[in-house]
């Protein structure tokens, strides 16, 4: 009677790695084995559909000239001037029994700022609003090749869904298509294909990263999923340091980290090679994959959020895959310093000195301002090795940073005027916007230890987005190029955003990519 029981045993164990568990590093049992559900799928016309649901983009009241017959649109105008629809940016309005339409949504866009933009935030919106839409999907207007590209995008962003962990009550996702309606319909798919479809790749494998579970994405497995998703895509190469090896580099900032963690720490570079021979933007993202705080323990309540602490290296890594994917003529290398923050008997304690990789000295006082403890680390190692053209830190820092800017901007911290006015553009570019913060000479002041060179908090309060950014900068030498950008409070939205359903925003694919491809030519 044993037998047939240990047979399964053994079988469950041999298949356990392949549904990615990882019964070493103590994952238990993995929730679910099945993927997302897909997306429609996006297309391209040069002409309107006559039935279906329609998305009609509006500036104001008045319909886009030639987007339906003469019949539809007066039935349309009808229905406008009865609801006193206006068409302001955000505003939406779903009109039944019309025409040949299942449906038409009125999308609005307001008049004000960058027309394809308003156009890419309608589309998100109206891809949320159809989620549960069975029929297909066309998007309308008089848009031109660049309008209808920017609303593929949007779609695709809008329409981003986490629900491989839903086994009851889940909803079928919507299978007919979404197609784009431009007169310059092929040039649009052109710019559509050879790079918005490689960026919203990029937003969904950050988001993928964020929201799973600490239970699920773990150091290791970080790495492979990040592995997984560039798949075989060109001139992209990997480095994945282990515990051993920068145990031997002597970078015990970063291993102390995760010494209170049975899943062990890694580092990850992946360096993609668009531009020949010359010096690469890297881009270095916390990756903590939960954040207890450590000995330095948080509270319990909304302490789960956690499990999105290493959102600074998915965003990054999403933006090296956008980047890679689109064949980009740039140079760029992304570091993820991944490790798990967590109390144990052999975890880091307060008042604990660890020594970085060139060997500056850190005094922890506080073990749960963990996140500069491994980007000392791993900015000194891309540093050294790689030589760099300018750097950027991308990092879920500090609860400071929400408290000062919220969900609209994330902070940015830089000592170079130029860096600072190329991300500041690609910022307002893309709709991720930043907001300059200071770094006052005396904070280094401030951060300076009795018994070490430097201590990783100051007691009693302070700048603390500034002071966690000071810390940062004594491991950038002072002639590279420096940035950093504490996203704490944009990386995940309660309520959602017209290119984000709430949850992992994926905050800053979209900026680094544009920056990556525009700041040396400024
Ligand atoms: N991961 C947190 C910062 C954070 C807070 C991110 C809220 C997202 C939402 C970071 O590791 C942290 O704990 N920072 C401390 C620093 C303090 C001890 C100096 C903080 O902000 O309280
Ligand atoms: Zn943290
Ligand atoms: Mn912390």
């Amino acid at each position: 009677m044993r037998r047939p029981l240990i047979a399964l045993a053994l079988a469950t164990a041999i298949a356990s790695p392949a549904l990615g568990q990882n019964v070493s590093a103590g994952s238990g049992i993995a929730p679910a084995t099945v993927a997302n559900s897909a997306g429609r799928p996006i297309g391209f016309s040069g002409t309107v559909p006559a039935s279906g649901v329609l998305v009609i983009p509006m500036r104001d009241a008045s319909l886009p000239a030639n987007t339906v017959d003469p019949v539809t649109a007066r039935a349309i105008d009808t229905a406008i001037a009865a609801a006193k629809y206006e068409g302001k940016q955000g505003s939406m309005l779903s009109l039944r029994g019309i025409g040949g339409y299942a449906r038409i949504l009125l999308a609005g866009t307001g008049n004000e700022g960058d027309r394809a933009s308003n156009i890419r935030d309608a589309a998100g919106k109206a891809a949320q609003e159809l989620k549960e839409e069975a029929q297909p999907v066309a998007l309308a207007g008089s848009l031109t090749q660049n309008e209808a590209a920017a609303a593929a995008l949007g779609f695709a962003l809008g329409q981003y869904r986490f629900d491989r962990y839903k086994t009851v009550d889940k909803k079928a996702p919507p299978s007919q298509s979404v197609t784009v309606v431009s007169a310059d319909s092929a040039a649009a798919e052109a710019l559509w294909k050879s790079r918005y479809a490689a960026l919203a790749e990029g937003v969904a494998l950050a988001r993928d990263l964020a929201t799973e579970p600490a239970n699920v994405i773990y150091p290791e497995s970080f790495v492979d999923r990040v592995r997984a998703a560039m798949g075989t895509t060109a001139n992209v190469k990997f480095e994945v340091l282990d515990e051993a090896a920068m145990r031997k580099l002597d970078m015990g900032s970063l291993v102390g980290v995760g010494q209170g963690s049975r899943r062990p720490s890694r580092l990850l570079l992946v360096e993609y090679n668009g531009a020949g021979a010359q010096a690469p933007l890297a881009l270095v993202g916390k990756g903590i994959t939960f954040d207890s705080g450590g000995i330095s323990l948080k509270p319990g309540a909304g302490m789960w959020a956690m499990k999105a602490d290493m959102s600074g290296a998915a965003n990054i890594m999403g933006a090296v895959l956008s980047l890679a994917k689109s064949k980009a003529p740039v140079n760029v290398i992304g570091v993820a310093a991944l490790a798990e923050n967590m109390p144990d008997g052999n975890a880091s304690r307060p008042g604990d000195v660890v020594r970085t990789m060139s060997g500056k000295t850190i005094e922890i006082l506080n073990t749960d301002a963990e996140g500069r403890l491994v980007l000392a680390d791993a900015n000194e190692y891309v540093l050294a090795t790689r030589k760099p053209a300018a750097l950027i830190n991308m990092a879920t820092l500090t609860g400071a940073i929400v408290g000062a800017l919220s969900d609209e901007y994330a902070g940015l911290f830089s000592r170079d005027e130029k860096l600072a006015a190329s991300l500041s553009r690609a910022g307002s570019a893309t709709g991720e916007e930043l907001w300059r913060m200071p770094l006052h000479k005396n904070y280094v002041e401030d951060m300076k230890s009795e018994i070490a060179d430097i201590k990783n908090v100051v007691e009693g309060g302070g700048p603390g987005a500034g002071l966690g950014a000071t810390f940062i900068s004594f491991f950038v030498n002072k002639e590279t190029p420096w940035a950093h950008l504490d996203i704490a409070g944009v990386n995940w939205s309660d309520k959602g955003g017209p290119v984000n359903p709430k949850g992992a925003s994926g905050w800053g694919v979209r900026l680094l990519d544009e920056m990556a491809r525009t700041w040396r030519a400024e």
